[in-house]
């Protein structure tokens, strides 16, 4: 079943595609919910969960790789691109959870991981079982080595995790692997590698998926030709699509032809892509002709703080505007420290051109969770905050799965239980992104791995995880799961026009900024309490205080045409909006 055959979500602005500004969850699989007790999340706990996801108020799932993996990287590292993971289901388990989705209004997007694969793909053990000049090999990167019977790597580079990009094999040659040495890199200047991909949009498209995230769609294409430069040469080498290695324009050849599978579809599918490239060259990757949409990631980097916030949204949009996508707002996913503990830190320390000098919370992360310390309860109330300005601004914010209960980046992981390989390629020098992976606290009992399933959890969950659990916080109006939920509905009934207009607050730490039908948002970055001018709230991230807004905390107002009306669900048909107690109170809303 399509959506189109199911309920339609109300927040589509009409006439707009839906994925312009929606409201995206993202699910890692294996630690969602577990169905079959084997302390793995699977797609079965998907489905189980599926009613949550539509009390939720999203309207897409994107999920992370759940395709078959020997997990040397959370599978990113893919054995078979279409087919899914036996410990997670079976393709028909795929489909029944397709179908419960999409019948509950919620779309699909699937990860597709075309830079490596896993080196347990049979092109890869084709590949070495073939030998040195197989067409086998093409499929990948393959060099001999240098030196005295070639025995040290073709060149010096490193791996994004840490250790040699080159892995020697048995007979003697080298394969490049950008990431994990699980991880061999797919030749994209070979054409059988390119059909293979538009088989797997097919397949995944032809079943019903409804979108695609692209994962590292910046390193595709690569210019391998001798003599290779040096790791310190590569740094030199400019950004401007020519690189050898990154963000190469040909590969938006690719894209360009992805692009027309995507559009061979009705509704023709979505794509999103993941590209760590100079700002100005984003576009591209968003542009109607190409992915369609890009990731920003500025504020995974910026501090809570109202000035590089709002820098951060104005240069997006006009980002979003010149490559005629919308925006893409991301303030947590599986690759860094949740943003309720990255707000409970100091701030991190910044190079020269501004980035954090270390990745937010590193050092944190390196002692075990004692030092700094976390100020957990200003986390989570600026994370509340922050969630709440970004689900206001226009385009599509991307949450993670388990950020709708306030959850904390998981510390205390003993290293004996660690799984992500940028801790083993690193030997320990970055703990890794293990504290976000952990699974979900559904139920308060740690019997039950609290509520993720009957058979423990791969990853070790904190005692403090009960009191995040989504049964426990559905009972509190007060809890962030309440806010998320309520925050959502509204953004459907408020949904309005791609664009904003700042409203001057004469205060450098606070933001207010009006979206074309009225919506207004007001958050207060700094110490003291921000006077507010309207008492008709919608929403907000704590109790205001005598017609104030509290220091770490956003505001919404309807705009004023905005009906009231009882009862927690909007009613899609009519739009009217539920009336909100528990989180406005001082009598502001009437
Ligand atoms: C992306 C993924 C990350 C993965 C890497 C290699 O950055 O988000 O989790 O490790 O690609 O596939």
């Amino acid at each position: 079943m399509t959506v189109a055959e199911g309920e339609a979500r109300a927040s589509v602005v009409e006439g707009a595609p839906w994925w312009r500004q929606a409201a995206v969850y993202q699910i890692y699989p294996r630690s969602f919910a577990d169905a079959n007790g084997d302390g793995l999340g699977d797609l079965p706990g998907v489905t189980s969960r599926a009613d949550y996801l539509e009390r939720l108020g999203i309207d897409a799932v994107w999920l992370s790789p759940f395709y078959p993996s020997e997990l040397a990287d959370g599978g990113y590292d893919v054995a078979d691109y279409r087919d899914v993971d036996p410990r997670l289901g079976t393709l028909a388990d795929f489909d029944a959870m397709l179908d419960a989705l999409h019948s509950r209004g919620i779309r699909v997007v699937v990860d597709i991981v075309p830079n490596h694969s896993s080196d347990r793909h049979v092109w890869f053990q084709e590949a070495l079982a073939a030998g040195r000049g197989s067409a086998a090999r093409e499929r990948y990167i393959f060099r001999d080595g240098t030196g005295t019977d070639g025995a040290e790597p073709p060149s010096d580079w490193q791996s994004v995790f840490g250790g040699p990009a080159w892995e020697r094999v048995a007979d003697g040659q080298w394969y490049l692997h950008s990431f994990a040495v699980e991880q061999p890199d797919l030749n994209w200047s070979n054409p059988e590698v390119r059909a293979d991909f538009v088989r797997t949009l097919r397949f995944w498209s032809d079943r019903g998926v409804d979108g695609f995230r692209i994962d590292v769609a910046h390193m595709l294409t690569k210019d391998l030709s001798e003599p290779l430069p040096s790791a310190a040469e590569l740094e030199l080498i400019p950004r401007d699509g020519d690189h050898p290695l990154l963000d190469r324009d040909d590969v938006h050849e690719v894209y360009a032809e992805w692009r027309a599978v995507f559009d061979s579809y009705d509704p023709p599918r979505t794509a999103v892509a993941e590209a760590w490239v100079d700002k100005a060259r984003v576009p591209l990757y968003a542009r109607p002709e190409s992915l369609g949409q890009a990731f920003n990631f500025d504020l995974l980097e910026a501090d809570f703080d109202a000035a590089q916030f709002r820098a951060v949204v104005q240069e997006n949009l006009e980002l979003a505007a010149a490559s005629g996508s919308s925006s893409t707002w991301v303030l947590s996913n599986h690759d860094v420290v949740r943003h309720a503990s990255r707000y409970g830190l100091p701030h991190p320390a910044r190079t020269a051109d501004g980035h954090p000098a270390q990745k937010h919370g590193s050092e944190w992360l390196l002692s075990g969770g004692t030092s700094p310390v976390l100020d957990r309860e200003a986390g989570e109330r600026r994370a509340r905050a922050a969630t709440l300005f970004v689900l206001a601004l226009p385009g599509s914010s991307y949450l993670y799965q388990g950020e709708e209960l306030g959850l904390h980046e998981v510390a205390e992981i003993p290293d004996a239980e660690r799984q992500d390989p940028t801790f083993f390629r690193s030997r320990g020098a970055e703990i890794g992104r293990d504290g976000c992976r952990v699974p979900l606290p559904w139920e308060p009992s740690a019997e039950t791995a609290f509520g993720f399933g009957s058979g423990g959890s791969h990853l070790p969950q904190p005692e403090w995880f009960g009191r995040s659990a989504v049964s426990v916080e559905e009972g509190d109006p007060d809890s962030t799961l309440s806010l998320y939920r309520r925050a959502l509905e509204l953004r459907h009934a408020l949904q309005t026009a791609e664009s904003l207009e700042w409203v001057e607050t004469g205060r450098a730490d606070v933001l207010r900024f009006r979206r074309p039908n009225g919506w207004e948002v007001v958050t207060n970055f700094g110490g003291s309490p921000f006077p507010l001018d309207r008492a008709d709230a919608v929403v907000a991230s704590v109790p205001l205080v005598e017609g104030a807004l509290p220091a770490d905390a956003t505001v919404w107002f309807g705009p004023v045409a905005l009906r009231v009306g009882a009862g927690r669900r909007p009613d899609r048909r009519s739009g009217l909006v539920p009336r909100l107690d528990g989180l406005v109170r001082d009598g502001l809303a009437s």
